[in-house]
Order: C-alpha cells, then sequence, then structure tokens
C-alpha cells in the first residue's frame, strides 16, 4: 500500500558516450570560478582531467584546483575544500570522479556559506542547511554509490572512529546535473568494479527488504537487481562491453535516486555496519557491505520470511517445488553468495583488517536501524559482526 511521499529530482543527467560535451551546455549558467574536484590522480592517468580542463578553458572558466579527495573523504579535507571555496568565491563544484568526490563536493556545498561547523551541524545534529549552498555539478568515473543524482554525503572522521551519512532533505542539495559516460569506467581496477556493482545490489536491497504490503517499488528493485546481476557476469567477463558497462551505469543511479525508497519505510542496516567497519579501517565501502550481509540476512530472514522467499524465487529463479518457505529463502541467498563469490568480493571482516577486539567498538559507532524486519540489539550487532569475521 502506498502512502503519502514526495517525489522531485532535480538533477539533470547527460548520459552516453558524448556526454561530456553537455559539459559546454552547462558551464554557462554557472559564474566564472570552479572549483575542479577530484581524487588522486586517476583521470590525470586516464586523460578525462585534460578532457574536463580544455572545456572548463574554452568556456572561460578561472579553475582552482582541489585535488587529492580519499576515498571515504574525511572531515579534514572537508575544512580544507571549504577553504578554498570561501577564498576563491567559486561559483561551481565540479567534481569529477566517484561517490567520494561527488559526496565530499555536496559537504562543501552546504557549508561555504555557513557559520557552524559542517561536521557538527551536518553529521552529528543531522541539521539541515539554513544558507545558499553552491551548486555541484559532476562527472563520474566511478559506479556504485548513485550520488550523482541523490542529496546523500558521507564523510569519515578517523579521529572519532566514526563514518556517518546525511541524506539531505532538499533535493537542491542533489547535483545540478551529473555526466555519465560509461566508458570512463573502463579503466576502473576490478576490485573497484566489483565493490561498486556489490553496492549497487545492497543499495536495492536495503529498499527491497522492509514492508510486507504489495509495492511498486519492489517491482522495480527485482528488475534492478535482474539487470544488474546480468550484466555484471558480462563486464567481468569483459570490462569493455559498453553495452553491460553502461546497463550498470544506469542501474547505480536508479539503485539510489530516491524512487525504490517510494512509500517504503527502507532497512539501512547493512549499511551501518559497513560504515562502521569503514571508520575503523578505511577500507573500500562496497567490500564492507559484501562481508557483514549474509550473516545479517540469514539472521533476520526468519523475520521477513515471504520477502526472503519472493527475493529467492523472482530474483534468483530458485525453483520452489517441494520446499518449505524457508528452504526457498535460504537458497536464494546461497544462490546470491554463489554471485558474490563469482564477482570475487571479500566475504569477510578479517580481510578488511578486523579483528575481535575491535567488536566492541564497532557495535558502539553502529547506529540502529529500525525500517528493516528486525530491530537489532547491540548484542545481535556484535554476533552479526562476529559471524563476519570468517
Ligand atoms: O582517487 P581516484 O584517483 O579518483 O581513484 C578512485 C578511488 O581510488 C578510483 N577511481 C574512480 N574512478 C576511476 C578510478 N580509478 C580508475 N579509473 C576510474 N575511472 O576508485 C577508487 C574509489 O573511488 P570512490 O569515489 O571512493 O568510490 P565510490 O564511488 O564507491 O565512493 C565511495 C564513497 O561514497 C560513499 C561511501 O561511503 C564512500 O565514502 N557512499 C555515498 C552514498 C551516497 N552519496 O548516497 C551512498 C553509498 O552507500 C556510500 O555510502
Ligand atoms: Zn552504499
Amino acid at each position: 500500500m502506498l502512502g503519502n511521499f514526495e517525489f522531485a529530482n532535480k538533477t539533470k543527467l547527460y548520459f552516453g558516450e558524448n556526454s561530456l560535451e553537455f559539459l559546454n551546455q552547462e558551464l554557462p549558467k554557472y559564474g566564472k570560478n570552479v572549483q575542479l574536484i577530484y581524487g588522486s590522480g586517476s583521470i590525470k592517468r586516464n586523460g578525462i582531467y585534460d578532457k574536463v580542463v580544455e572545456i572548463l578553458k574554452s568556456n572561460g572558466k578561472e579553475i582552482f584546483e582541489d585535488g587529492g579527495v580519499m576515498p571515504n573523504p574525511t572531515v579534514e579535507k572537508l575544512y580544507e575544500g571549504i577553504e578554498i571555496a570561501r577564498k576563491n568565491h567559486v561559483d561551481l563544484l565540479l567534481c569529477v570522479g566517484g561517490g567520494s568526490c561527488c559526496d565530499y563536493a555536496k559537504a562543501v556545498s552546504v557549508s561555504v556559506h555557513c557559520t557552524e561547523d559542517p561536521w557538527e551541524k551536518y553529521f552529528l545534529k543531522f541539521e539541515e542547511p539554513d544558507c545558499e549552498p553552491v551548486p555541484v555539478g559532476c562527472v563520474l568515473t566511478m559506479v556504485g554509490t548513485g550520488s550523482e543524482m541523490n542529496a546523500g554525503s558521507v564523510i569519515t572522521n578517523h579521529q572519532t572512529k566514526q563514518k556517518i551519512g546525511h541524506v539531505f532533505a532538499s533535493e537542491e542539495i542533489m547535483p545540478k546535473f551529473s555526466i555519465l559516460n560509461p566508458v570512463f569506467t573502463y579503466t576502473l581496477p576490478k576490485n573497484q568494479m566489483v565493490a561498486g556493482i556489490y553496492d549497487i545490489f545492497n543499495h536495492i536491497c536495503e529498499q527491497y527488504f522492509s514492508g510486507e504490503d504489495d509495492n511498486t517499488s519492489d517491482y522495480i528493485s527485482e528488475g534492478l537487481m535482474k539487470s544488474l546481476i546480468h550484466s555484471s557476469r558480462i563486464a567481468l567477463e569483459n570490462p569493455t562491453d559498453y553495452e553491460a558497462r553502461s546497463n550498470i551505469m544506469w542501474t547505480a543511479t536508479w539503485a539510489l535516486n530516491t524512487l525504490i525508497a517510494k512509500g517504503k519505510s527502507t532497512d539501512w542496516m547493512v549499511h551501518m555496519l559497513g560504515q562502521a567497519v569503514g571508520a575503523y579501517t578505511d577500507a573500500t565501502h562496497g567490500m564492507t557491505l559484501a562481508a557483514v550481509s549474509l550473516p545479517y540476512y540469514k539472521y533476520i530472514l526468519p523475520y521477513g520470511l515471504q520477502k526472503f522467499k519472493r527475493f529467492a524465487e523472482e530474483v534468483w529463479n530458485i525453483d520452489s517445488s517441494g520446499k518449505t518457505a524457508e528452504q526457498i529463502a535460504l537458497a536464494g541467498l546461497d544462490a546470491m553468495e554463489d554471485w558474490m563469490r563469482e564477482l570475487g568480493l571479500v566475504m569477510n571482516l578479517t580481510e578488511l583488517g578486523v579483528t575481535e577486539d575491535m567488536l566492541e567498538g564497532l557495535t558502539k559507532s553502529t547506529p540502529v536501524m529500525t525500517g528493516g524486519y528486525k530491530v537489532l540489539s547491540a548484542e545481535e550487532i556484535t554476533n552479526i559482526f562476529r559471524a563476519s569475521l570468517h
């Protein structure tokens, strides 16, 4: 049953092999000063940096460099970015990279004209901006987070061992435009490609595994999951298969641009567990999710049995004849595990550097969500982390 909700998405997307051309169409809408945000150098090695700079220059823009955004951007880097934006009165934050650059750009955007401490205001108190955001544009080079078309921003504070995501309420915080060229993702190392694929899959699961009603969003989710599984296998064989890489890119965007959350309570518990691991180990986001997923889903399966049965039948084509609902549901998770192993994902926390003595701290760093099939106690969270160690 669908309830009452709002839906608006302000991001204009340009998709396809020639999509960077459209930067020429977007740039005239903003002032002269552009803060060019990027990561640790992949865009310089694969030539995307040169292409973007050429377009910026031919549009008469003044470029203020802001490179070195690390995977899992830190609060210290955020303060640095805010200073660059303030000092140079930037009119546009143009990020060229993955979710980390895009998330960081949004965090800078809401902080430039704000007098309060952004970590405290946005990531501890979860307040909404009361100052004018600086517009954000994105050229996406890594697929997974959906940050290119949502208002989410995840920042890590290593000092306090917290990795916190704020999904801003206003669609004004979403990028004004995002350029999605699947070819730009060809140079991703395999481990990043598959981590992104699992991130996408889990975003869909987080929204799908909630509620017991008949909801259109769940049917859309099943379609997205089937397409992703199919394309992932092709991309694994041949990373330059344009059709597969473009389908993966498009699925990522729809997996987390708020559409499939409509009418759903949504879970997000796997992300809370994974983000706590990220705060402790700085591990790749998608891998942290992969390492905790099966212990979590196996644990909550009895509480959401009918949905896990449906997942097995609709997404994994499990033949249900002669099986109980529980056997069908478990067979679905087995099929999911086989696929995860096929991709070569990290399947345990030990490989990510987690040790038994971290479990107490990890549990404390894990917020408890209430929208899924089981509200976990601290003890249950510790048990899931422990089961994820091996
Ligand atoms: O730093 P560079 O040189 O750019 O290298 C990156 C980085 O090492 C590299 N890379 C990106 N594009 C490439 C490439 N290497 C070669 N060729 C390319 N075309 O890939 C590495 C990972 O990049 P990153 O941006 O960190 O990955 P991702 O897109 O997975 O973003 C992860 C961040 O997003 C947050 C995560 O928590 C994490 O901090 N998330 C944001 C969400 C949102 N806004 O809604 C939701 C997600 O659940 C997630 O939490
Ligand atoms: Zn994610």
